[in-house]
């Protein structure tokens, strides 16, 4: 299987201080890949690396071959399009309501829609993520697990096939979280690609075909999911997180 996503001696640091230390990753085409760890180790910032939000200080991040830093402004909006990314804090514009954020990316990525086609499109997503309030609010007004599901529904709007999920059914209840989950199983039978960080281990055992564990920035191990089922070290790890 070709590796869609492919990290090279990737390190980042920041305000002196060395987030990640040169990993060397590769994500295949259409798998789904968990990252875990104990918190603070980098995961999110892992995460934005592979996704192209943040550009390593050492090493490249390819997407097809092509490093992300260098594309021009056509290759890196094509990018953009094809993948989605959710925020562990869901990152909604503050300043702007819940429909002129879910249109922004609409607008930008098939500029040619009308207003009545963006509002088709929203009200859709909005009805498979299960978000039944008010549009016309900013996101103060929402709950954390509320900001959840329209994060995760503006990740949906372009149909995208690279998926970028930063503890996505956090805050939410059993019965959401199940949903966000069974959407992400969908996307995964459409043979997308989905990078996920998650300290559940029902949920990586539910979704991944690989999980990378990361220490520290630095050092982290692979595991296939075969070894997800049985593996002691994932289960001690996560158990450690006292997350679970
Ligand atoms: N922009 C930044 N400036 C300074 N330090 C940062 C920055 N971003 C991340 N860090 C630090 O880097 C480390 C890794 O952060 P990161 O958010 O990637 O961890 P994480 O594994 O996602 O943690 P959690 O499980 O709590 O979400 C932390 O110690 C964090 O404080
Ligand atoms: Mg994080």
């Amino acid at each position: 299987m070709k590796n869609i996503l492919e990290l090279k001696e990737v390190s980042f640091s920041t305000q002196n201080i060395q987030i990640i230390q040169g990993i060397n990753l590769g994500f295949e085409e259409g798998k789904t890949t968990a990252l875990a760890g104990p918190s603070g180790c980098g995961k999110s910032t892992l995460l934005k690396l592979s996704a192209g939000l943040i550009i390593p200080t050492g090493g490249e991040a390819l997407y097809r071959g092509k490093n992300i830093g260098g594309m021009n402004r056509a290759q890196n909006l094509e990018f953009r399009k094809e993948s989605a990314f959710v925020f562990q804090d869901s990152a909604l514009w503050a300043n702007q309501t819940l429909l002129q954020s879910l249109e922004l990316p609409l607008r930008i990525h098939f500029p040619r829609m009308t207003k009545t086609e963006r509002q088709k499109r929203i009200e859709e997503v909005m009805n498979t993520v299960g978000y039944k309030r008010s549009l016309a609010i900013r996101p103060s007004s929402l709950s954390m697990g509320e900001q959840k599901l329209i994060a995760f529904g503006r990740s949906m709007l372009c149909s995208p096939s690279l998926l970028f999920l930063d503890e996505w059914t956090e805050s939410l209840d059993d019965h959401a979280a199940q949903r966000l989950i069974t959407l992400v199983k969908q996307q995964k039978l459409r043979n997308n690609t989905i990078v996920f960080v998650s300290h559940n281990l029902h949920i990586i055992r539910e979704l991944a075909d690989h999980v990378i564990t990361l220490a520290e920035g630095r050092t982290y191990t692979r595991l296939t999911s075969e070894q997800i089922k049985s593996d002691r070290e994932l289960v001690e790890l996560l158990e450690k997180d006292k997350i679970e």
